[in-house]
């Protein structure tokens, strides 16, 4: 079917992002279908505007109105593609829901997500921050992706080692930022299904339930159960998850912090640096619960910035800036943040 495109104008942001922060989009373009991103592609005016693709909207902190095009993402569809001997490939459309995805897998009998549940978003924006939680990255359970070039209108299809994952990183946020459109992501599901339960919080679910040998199911439950008590809803609460990714320093500086302050918690890499718990130096720093405006730290997770209510983006930035400074000021680390800024 050959349908035209629907250009919406002068939209208001607030509903899709998740912090709730006002602005309005000047142009905005649902993408239904692969070939509605070449539809933009083609088109006399959208063709050649610069274009902004929109999610969930669940890592954004929006401080003005947006002029870039907005093409608010809704591919849907998730099927088992493929049955191999040591993994199940499940394809999935950009636009769906990463939970609902994590879900729909575990009820399909198609484990390997679990530790993921609950994170917010789209299946599209997890590569491009390379979405983590409780020991396990979208990396580990990658297969590919396609994505339509905004200039070409041509559809490609990238492997992991093209993607370049790294840390809440990608290509995507570098060199592909803003240059092509993720329309569907092929998932890698390892066979047979090993439980990942190496996280402190799970060690507790278990010694409490005495349960030892959980199924997929079990591990999901417990997930969504460790994420709900310490995390803000964004239907409840408007946040965009971390704020700031958790610093990397080298064993030097470590040993040089620890010795100031030995209660710091570090994890040590791979490579032999030390990522340090951001939400531990903001609340070492006296930050939790504290409001500035309105906006405000969370106060269950450090990490967390949450809207309090009728929150502006600048607001936002005034307290995340706060924050940044008094940690480096007693911490001497920059902290970066996690959400993209527009
Ligand atoms: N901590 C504090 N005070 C706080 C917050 C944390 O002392 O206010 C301490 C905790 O006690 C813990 C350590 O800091 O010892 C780490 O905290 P937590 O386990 O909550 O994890 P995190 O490092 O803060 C990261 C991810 C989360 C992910 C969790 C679980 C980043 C930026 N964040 O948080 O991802 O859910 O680990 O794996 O890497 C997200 O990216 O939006 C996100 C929520």
């Amino acid at each position: 079917m050959h349908s035209a495109l629907l250009i919406e104008r002068g939209i208001s942001l607030k509903p899709y992002n998740t912090f709730g922060l006002p602005a309005m989009a000047q142009t905005m373009v649902r993408i239904g279908s692969e070939a509605d991103v070449r539809r933009v592609v083609d088109h006399p005016e959208l063709g050649r505007a610069p274009k902004f693709v929109l999610g969930g909207g669940s890592n954004l902190v929006i401080t003005q109105d947006v002029e870039r095009c907005v093409l608010k993402m809704e591919i849907k569809g998730c099927r088992l593609l493929e049955t191999r001997d040591d993994a199940w490939i499940v394809e999935v459309g950009a636009g769906e829901r990463w939970h609902d995805t994590v879900a729909w897998c575990i009820e399909h009998g198609l484990p390997g997500l679990e530790n993921m549940a609950l994170i917010p978003g789209t299946v599209g924006a997890a590569p491009v921050q390379n979405i983590g939680a409780y020991g396990l990255e979208l990396k580990d359970r990658f297969e590919s992706l396609d994505a339509v070039d905004l200039t070409t209108g041509r559809t490609v299809t990238l492997d992991a080692t093209v993607c370049r994952f790294g840390y809440r990183d990608s290509i995507f946020k570098h060199e592909l930022a803003g240059k092509s459109v993720i329309t569907k992501v092929r998932l890698r599901l390892p066979r047979p299904w090993q439980p990942m339960l190496g996280y402190l919080e799970l060690e507790r679910k278990m010694t409490e339930t005495g349960i030892t040998a959980p199924d997929a199911r079990q591990v999901f439950d417990w997930i969504c159960a460790v994420r709900r008590a310490k995390l803000p809803d964004p239907a409840v609460i408007g946040n965009a998850g971390s704020f700031f990714k958790n610093p990397v320093v080298t064993a030097e500086q470590c040993r040089d912090i620890i010795g100031r302050d030995p209660e710091i918690v570090h994890y040590p890499m791979p490579d032999g640096t030390f990522k340090l718990a951001a939400g531990w130096l903001i609340d070492a720093c006296g930050w939790k619960g504290k409001t500035i405006g309105h906006a405000g730290v969370y106060d269950k997770q450090a990490l967390v910035l949450v809207n309090r209510g009728d929150a502006i983006g600048a607001e936002v930035l005034t307290l995340a800036r706060a924050i940044q400074e008094s940690v480096y000021g007693r911490f001497g680390i920059r902290l970066e943040p996690e959400p993209v800024v527009l």
